[in-house]
């Protein structure tokens, strides 16, 4: 039997942070009601000339460096975005030839909102797993700041951009012990980007091509499904709550993240939480979240992860992970 392992992590900020003080100068808001209603304090934004694949370059050669794997070596890259570099083709592909790796190995793009780290994750695995590829990158990229109305309380509090990636690697061990993926596109009104380039260009000026939510809908579904995704996740592998060492949550607001933990009967100190100072990087918080705690010492070798995300679609998932 053939697993796949995370062999190394990387992530990508962009130089420029945005303080909630900042918000306050062009919506009505105030750093406090940021503060207690998502934990955010601050986020990254990407530079004018910064565009989706420069970030997940960064990440990608942070984790190729981290795993001791030369670009060459890659033979497979699956992307997920929400904000790609051009409607075609995929940002995977312009990063295969920026990154190095050879012509003639896959790369794709996938598109599930904040859920595309765990999809891009399940896809990779299976390809491994059945043979087709040996090592794989996996990445989540955003520049949200793009398609956030500025104008919109709701909604421009509460995205940042960034980019996380890791190296998978065929093992014997797992590696990635399970993974869940699941979508429902009956309450897409919810939670969406109206307009898109099939509906013609034209269309995506103005508020058009801009993110909407009913936030609080959205926050109550997110509560109930996260917290019956994770205890089934635990319930389908036999596992107890005891067994998780780290939850990384996709980083959407604290108070959703705290909810799911306590389904789980986990105390905040083992829930890797960057919400506050990235914001909701949609595909890339997870993959960036996971970093940090690899870099800072949290998360070691044979640790049991957690991971878990829920978006537009509505699209969930998670993969439980012996790192
Ligand atoms: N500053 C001040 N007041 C605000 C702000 C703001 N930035 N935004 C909304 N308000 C006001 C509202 O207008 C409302 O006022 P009213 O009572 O006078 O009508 C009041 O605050 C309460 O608004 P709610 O929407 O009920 O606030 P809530 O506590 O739900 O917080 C939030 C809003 C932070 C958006 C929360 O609902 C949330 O995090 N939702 C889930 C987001 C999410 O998980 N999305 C999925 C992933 S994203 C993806 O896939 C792309």
């Amino acid at each position: 039997m053939i697993y796949s392992q995370i062999l190394g992590t990387g992530g990508y900020l962009p130089e420029r942070v945005m303080p909630n003080s900042e918000l306050e100068q062009w919506v009505e808001t105030s750093d406090v009601w940021i503060r207690e209603r998502t934990g955010i304090e601050s986020r990254h934004i990407a530079a004018d000339d910064e565009s989706c694949s420069d970030l997940a370059l960064n990440a990608a050669q942070q984790a190729l460096a981290a795993s001791g794997i030369s670009a060459e070596d890659v033979d497979l890259i699956i992307l997920a975005t929400s904000t790609p570099d051009q409607v075609f083709p995929s940002t995977a592909t312009r990063l295969q030839q920026r990154l190095g790796v050879p012509a003639g190995t896959i790369a794709f793009d996938v598109s599930a909102a904040c859920s595309g780290f765990i999809y891009a994750l399940d896809i990779a695995n299976r390809f491994i797993q059945t043979k087709g590829a040996k090592t794989a990158l996996v990445i989540g990229a955003e520049i949200f700041s793009r398609i956030l109305n500025w104008e919109d309380r709701g909604t421009c509090i509460l995205f940042g951009d960034g980019a996380g990636a890791v190296v998978l690697g065929a093992a014997d061990q797992p590696g990635i012990i399970s993974t869940q993926l699941h979508a429902d596109g009956r309450q897409e009104s919810l939670l969406n980007v109206p307009w898109g380039v099939s509906q013609g260009y034209e269309a995506l000026q103005g508020v058009h091509g801009k993110v909407t939510m009913k936030g609080n809908e959205v926050f109550k579904v997110a509560v109930r499904t996260l917290g019956q995704l994770v205890t089934d996740t635990l319930q389908t592998n036999g596992m107890e709550n005891s067994d998780i060492d780290w939850l990384i949550p996709h980083q959407a607001n604290i108070r959703i993240m705290e909810a799911t933990a306590k389904k789980l009967n986990l105390p905040m100190e083992r829930v890797v939480s960057t919400v506050a100072t990235h914001g909701n990087t949609s595909a890339a918080s997870i993959p960036l979240a996971l970093n940090v705690a690899v870099r800072d010492g949290r998360i070691k070798r044979n640790d049991v992860l957690l991971l878990e995300a829920f978006g537009a679609g509505f699209t969930w998932g998670s993969a439980l992970i012996r790192y």
